[in-house]
């Protein structure tokens, strides 16, 4: 039963908690200088735009990578042109002892740890009925182990220097059920990173802010294939897919002081194919 009217007039000790101390200009708000960021996925798509735009605001940036070594040059190449410090690290996320010895490394490397993005995604899309059990494990062990394993190890550190802030890719095929190309395990997992960063925004609530990003169809090695692109222009309301420079604004504004009093988000960036 909910509280009455009288019980909720009591003032609660501690509350309300201290507006942050940040800038007030917006531009001001949204630099990253001094920070660190991990992303990991980084070598390419979704998750070297947010490294770019990380490092385009002035932070330091973790690129982590499972087996498109490109990250390497691609952290040279933002150090350089940005004049932040950038490195490269080899770590497959279903393993979680490399994902918690990597973690370490980072903090090691960097001193710190302010913003950890997990972002690395694999899809098998076919309906459960042609799917193999070991696809099934396959897809369950990346996009859901491997963000499991990311959040537990970066929360570590974040409940340690009380401050951080996880944001995690998921989909919109957390909300909806993609059409015409079936894949029930795919859209399931994304489902699990969804509602489990929900659920963390709530568990960290003293020291650290989680967010949940929903891309819809990008044109990056995981979207929409042959099978199904002509589809997801038909059903994107913008009529294409979206252009990974159009959402890494999107990743900077959670990563940084923009985005203070945003948590437990879930951020639909999808061209407008959800609406239907
Ligand atoms: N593009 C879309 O239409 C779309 C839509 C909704 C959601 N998403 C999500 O967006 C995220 C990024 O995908 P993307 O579109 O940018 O495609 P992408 O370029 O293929 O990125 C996927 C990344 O995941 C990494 N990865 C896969 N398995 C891994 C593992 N075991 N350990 C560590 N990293 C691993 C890959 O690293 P390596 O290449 O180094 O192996 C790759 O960089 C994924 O989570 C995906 O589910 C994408």
């Amino acid at each position: 039963m909910s509280m009455s009217i009288e019980e909720c007039a009591v003032a609660r000790p501690g509350f309300p908690k201290p507006f942050p101390e940040t800038p007030a200009n917006v531009t001001e708000q949204f630099k990253m200088s001094g920070k660190v960021t991990v992303v990991n996925g980084a070598a390419d798509g979704i998750g070297l735009a947010v490294a770019e735009g990380i490092a385009e605001a002035g932070g330091h940036v973790a690129l982590w990578y499972n087996s498109n070594d490109m990250a390497v040059t691609r952290a040279e190449e933002l150090a350089r042109a940005h004049n932040v410090k950038t490195k490269a690290y080899k770590v497959n996320v279903t393993d979680a002892e490399a994902v918690q010895r990597t973690v370490a490394a980072v903090v090691d490397d960097f001193g710190q740890l302010d913003v950890f993005v997990a972002n690395a995604g694999t899809a098998i899309s076919k309906p459960i009925l042609e799917q193999t059990l070991d696809e099934y494990k396959f897809q369950m062990a990346v996009n859901v182990d491997g963000v499991v394993h990311c959040a537990k190890y970066a929360g570590e550190v974040f409940r340690r220097q009380g401050r951080g802030n996880l944001i995690i890719t998921s989909s919109m095929s957390a909300h909806v059920v993609n059409v015409p190309v079936d894949q029930p395990v795919y859209n399931g997992t994304k489902a699990f990173v969804t509602q489990f960063g929900k659920c963390l925004a709530r568990e960290w609530r003293d020291f650290a802010r989680v967010n949940v990003i929903s891309p819809g169809f990008f044109d990056t090695k995981m979207g929409a294939s042959d099978r199904c692109v002509h589809e997801a222009y038909r059903m994107a309301v913008l009529g294409r897919q979206g252009h990974t420079k159009e959402i890494k604004g999107l990743y900077l504004y959670l990563a940084s002081d923009a985005s203070t009093y945003t948590t437990g988000a879930d951020m639909i960036v999808d061209g407008g194919y959800t609406l239907a």
